[in-house]
C-alpha cells in the first residue's frame, strides 16, 4: 500500500564533493600551450580541481551523498532510490555507477541507475526522479551529478583540456517535512518548497559536435594500441557555443512564460557552468542583470552532470537560498541536450 503523501516533491538539501588537488591555469600552462589569460578571457576559468588516478566517479557521489545526507538531518538509510546522471561511468555500462554508489553508501533493495544526457543530466535526473516520486511509496530520493573528466581528456590538446574539471553535485528529493515549511517568508515569498516545473530537450542532429568517437559499440576497441584520440573528449566549441547561447535564453524564456512568472519572481538562474561568456551572452539576450546568475566556474571549471549540484550546494552553504526563493536551473550538453527546472527553495 502507498504510504500518504503530505508534502509536495520539494528538495530537501544539496551536498557536494570536490576532489582534493587543485590545479590553476599557471600550472597547467606548464603542461600544455596555453596561458591564464587565454583561459580566463575565453571561459571564465581559473582553476579545476582533478580526481587522482585511484578516485573513481562513485568514489566522488559517495563523497557528495554523505555530503547532502549530513546537511539534511536524516539517515542514509532513508534513501528509497539512487539515481546517478554521468557521462563518465566507473564502468563502460556494466554494472552503473548508480549501483557501486549503494554499495559504497551500505544500501540494499532499493532501485540504483543510471542516466546520461551529457552535461543536461542533472537537470533530466531531477525530473526522472520526481515522476518516480509522484507515483510511488518513495519518500527520498538522491539525484547526484558525478564526473571524472579527467579520465576522458587528451592533456595534450588544449582546446579540451583546460575547460574541465572533476567533482560532484547532489539533491536530496523528499516528501517528508523539513523546517523550511514553517519558517516565515515574507509576503512575495508565499510559497511552499516543491517543484514547479520542467523542461528538457534533445537536439540529435548535433550528436558529432561533442563526443568520446571510440570505446563503445559504434568504434568498440579490442586489442592493439589505443589511440589516445579515439578514448578522448572532441568539441566543435564554436558550434557548442553558438547552440548553448540560444538554449539557455530559450529555457530560461519558456519556463517563465509557461509558468505566468516574471523575470522579477525567479530569485537565483543557476546555469550549467560552462563558460561564463555563454551566461553574459544570454543575460544580454534576455535584458536579465548578471547578479541573477550564479557562477563559480571559476573555481571548478565545467565539471558537465556535476556543475549545477555543486553550485545549489555552495549556495546552500554560503546561505543564499532562503525559504520561499524561486530557483531556475538550465543547462545543456552533449545530445545536443538541454533544459531546466524550476522549483522553490
Ligand atoms: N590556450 C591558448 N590559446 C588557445 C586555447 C588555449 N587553451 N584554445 C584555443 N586557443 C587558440 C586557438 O588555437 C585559436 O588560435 P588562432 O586564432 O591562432 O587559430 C584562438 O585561440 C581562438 O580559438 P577558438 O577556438 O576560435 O576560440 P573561441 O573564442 O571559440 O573559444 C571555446 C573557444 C572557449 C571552447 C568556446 O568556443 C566555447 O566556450 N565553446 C563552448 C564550449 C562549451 O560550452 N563546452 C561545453 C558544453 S557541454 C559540456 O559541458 C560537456
Amino acid at each position: 500500500m502507498k504510504d500518504e503523501i503530505m508534502f509536495p516533491v520539494y528538495i530537501r538539501s544539496f551536498g557536494s564533493y570536490l576532489p582534493k588537488r587543485r590545479v590553476t591555469n599557471e600550472e597547467l600552462s606548464k603542461t600544455v600551450d596555453t596561458n591564464d589569460e587565454w583561459i580566463r578571457s575565453h571561459t571564465g576559468i581559473g582553476a579545476r580541481h582533478l580526481a587522482e588516478d585511484h578516485e573513481a566517479t562513485s568514489d566522488l557521489a559517495s563523497n557528495a551523498a554523505r555530503d547532502a545526507i549530513e546537511r539534511s538531518g536524516m539517515n542514509i538509510e532513508d534513501l528509497d532510490c539512487i539515481v546517478v546522471a554521468t557521462a563518465t561511468p566507473d564502468h563502460n555500462g556494466f554494472p552503473s555507477t548508480a549501483c557501486i554508489v549503494q554499495h559504497k553508501l551500505g544500501l540494499k533493495k532499493i532501485p540504483a541507475f543510471d542516466i546520461t544526457a551529457g552535461c543536461t543530466g542533472f537537470i533530466y535526473a531531477l525530473e526522472i526522479a520526481l515522476a518516480f516520486m509522484k507515483d510511488s511509496h518513495m519518500r527520498n530520493i538522491l539525484v547526484v551529478g558525478a564526473e571524472k573528466l579527467s579520465s576522458i581528456i587528451n592533456w595534450e590538446d588544449r582546446n579540451t583540456s583546460v575547460l574541465f574539471g572533476d567533482g560532484a553535485g547532489c539533491a536530496i528529493l523528499s516528501t517528508d517535512e523539513s523546517p523550511r515549511h514553517s519558517e516565515d517568508r515574507s509576503i512575495r515569498k508565499h510559497k511552499k518548497p516543491g517543484f514547479i516545473d520542467s523542461l528538457l530537450y534533445s537536439d540529435g542532429s548535433g550528436y558529432k559536435h561533442l563526443m568520446v568517437p571510440g570505446g563503445g559499440s559504434k568504434n568498440p576497441i579490442f586489442g592493439g594500441e589505443v589511440n589516445i584520440e579515439d578514448v578522448s573528449l572532441h568539441m566543435d566549441g564554436r558550434k557548442v557555443y553558438t547552440f548553448a547561447v540560444k538554449a539557455v535564453s530559450d529555457i530560461i524564456s519558456e519556463l517563465i512564460e509557461r509558468n505566468n512568472m516574471q523575470q522579477e519572481d525567479v530569485d537565483w538562474i543557476v546555469p550549467h557552468q560552462a563558460n561564463s561568456r555563454i551566461i553574459q551572452a544570454a543575460s544580454k539576450r534576455l535584458k536579465i542583470p548578471m547578479e541573477k546568475f550564479y557562477l563559480n566556474i571559476e573555481n571548478f571549471a565545467n565539471t558537465s552532470a556535476a556543475s549545477i549540484g555543486i553550485a545549489c550546494a555552495e549556495m546552500q552553504a554560503k546561505g543564499l537560498l532562503k525559504a520561499g526563493d524561486v530557483i531556475l536551473t538550465v543547462g545543456f550538453g552533449a545530445g545536443l541536450t538541454y533544459g531546466g527546472n524550476l522549483f522553490v527553495w
